[in-house]
């Protein structure tokens, strides 16, 4: 169902200066996804009627980003952008949309740099918000180090009195532990009215968002605190050791979420799991590997130490050894890989296949029960099954200008170092001779050699003295 009167407001139009970089700070990946993606499926949760983005720095890059994957990230909600031209502050960003505001009746606004948000906390506040019929309500939360972030300062009930930023924070404020998370949901009217009112602040001559709500408190409306004692969820990716402890949280939830479904990390800490990956029951991950992108893997797998995937599905009880590198390629139940195979984009692996040692295979199916062992290159190669591949074979697909097929029908014995020289077809139950260079097609049943005969010279060997 969607909310009507509820809407989300996201501000990603700051230049994130002390990231040092050039792509614009909402779009820096956590876990997989940008910081952006992570605030907008949070806000999806919420079903808001419409979601808008203020966007400035960067500011195509950042829209078409969003356009390009919004549908991805599962967002449905319609998607409104506005750009801030003069990037004045947080409170200039929430003016510059204020066509925005004047279409919702209420609006929870994000900083487009907290990517460990909640949907759950959005919801509880939104909900706190509607029943305190609160004029704004903020997210404050206690941390350790409450260095950098607005302090919540309180009146002599308690209650909200000011938001105090770091810059303009005497000493005595600076110690106040409760910081603004920079979340909020806002009356729409009562913030539209609370922005008119704003100066120019602080060293940088900024126009505050947090200023808004003591306005809205001094006209008379309720300007609440709302706490929440989860701290890690209002962390602003400022700096790249902000965006490394943020991707460090993240991980650890992910990993939490993975072994509460049955799956076995070894070293948690030394496991990295995109946020959109997937991983059957009883599947036993050890340490150091990678699953990366829409990776899916099925139950009952065993990944040694260093596996490395990304956007690919590994069906039910497979095994990859250590060091297996896969790219956007499907593996089908039962096979097994490894150690250092490597599957480049397109490879298809049916059911219990084997791919071994310092085999690389590209753009190629191996069919059912097919074994490549030992350091093989098959690349745009359609193979059946039960064929087996001896050491050191190559599919010759480059003739320098484009690539061509090799076809390896079931049954196929192919003996070591072997060459085939694509195009090539090779029909079911044929025989390579180890060291032959297959240059043409080869008839079911039968046995191809192709390579020099051998010669012995005699007493040309080693001389007595050698
Ligand atoms: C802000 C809050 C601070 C709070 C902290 C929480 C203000 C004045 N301060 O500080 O109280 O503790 O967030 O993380 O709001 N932005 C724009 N246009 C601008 C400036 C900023 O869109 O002209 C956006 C940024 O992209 C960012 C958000 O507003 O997503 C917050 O701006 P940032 O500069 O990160 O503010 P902080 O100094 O972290
Ligand atoms: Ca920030």
């Amino acid at each position: 169902m969607v909310a009507k009167n509820r809407s989300v407001l996201i501000l990603a139009a700051g230049k994130g200066t002390r990231m040092k970089s050039n792509l614009p700070k909402p779009l820096h990946a956590v876990c997989g996804f940008p910081i952006l993606a992570h605030i907008l499926k949070a806000a999806q949760a919420l079903n808001p009627g419409a979601i808008g983005i203020v966007i400035g720095h960067g500011a195509q890059q950042v829209k078409q980003t969003v356009l390009d994957n919004k549908a991805a990230w599962g967002i449905t909600a319609p998607v409104e952008f506005f750009e801030q031209t003069e990037l004045a502050g947080s409170g200039s960003a929430v003016k510059a949309a204020l066509p925005f505001l004047q279409k919702q009746e209420s609006v929870l606004v994000l900083a487009g740099d907290t990517p460990l948000l909640k949907a759950q906390t959005l919801e509880e506040m939104y909900q706190a918000f509607e029943n305190a019929k609160a004029g704004a309500l903020v997210l404050a939360v206690k941390v350790p180090n409450p260095a950098g972030y607005g302090r919540i300062v309180r009146g002599e009930n308690n209650d909200f009195k000011a938001i105090v930023e770091d810059a303009d924070a005497d000493a005595q404020t600076k110690k106040i532990d409760e910081i603004n998370s920079g979340m909020y949901v806002f009356d729409s009217r009562a913030l539209q009215q609370a922005l008119a009112k704003l100066t120019p602040q602080g060293p940088k001559h900024e126009y505050y968002l947090t200023d808004t709500l003591s306005f809205i408190k001094q006209a008379g409306r309720p300007a609440v605190v709302f706490t929440s004692t989860d701290y890690q969820q209002a962390l602003g990716v400022n700096s790249r050791v902000q965006l490394a402890e943020a991707a460090q949280i993240m991980r650890a939830r992910i990993n939490q979420y993975h072994m509460d479904n049955g799956v076995t990390l070894i070293n948690p800490q030394d496991t990295y799991i995109d946020a959109g990956v997937e991983i059957g029951a009883d599947t036993v991950i050890a340490s150091g590997c990678y699953l990366l992108g829409s990776t899916q893997i099925g139950n009952n797998c065993t990944l040694e130490s260093s596996v490395y995937i990304t956007n690919s599905t590994i069906a039910n009880d497979v095994t990859l050894k250590l060091g297996t590198y896969i790219e956007e390629s499907e593996v089908a139940e039962n096979c097994q890989l490894g150690p250092y195979a490597h599957l480049r984009p397109k490879s298809v692996l049916k059911k219990g296949a084997k791919v071994g040692n310092f085999s690389e295979i590209k753009k190629a199916v191996i069919g059912e029960g097919s074994k490549v062992n030992h350091l093989s290159y098959i690349g745009d190669t359609q193979m059946g099954a039960g064929v087996n591949v001896g050491a050191g074979t190559i599919t010759c697909n480059y003739d320098g200008k484009n690539k061509h097929t090799t076809v390896i029908g079931d049954h196929v014995f192919v003996g070591s170092n072997v060459n085939f020289v694509a195009p090539v077809t090779v029909h079911e139950y044929a025989k390579i001779g180890a060291g032959s260079t297959i240059t043409h097609e080869v008839a079911a049943r039968g046995l191809a050699v192709a390579r020099s005969r051998q010669v012995v010279l005699e007493n040309k060997g080693v001389k007595k003295n050698d």
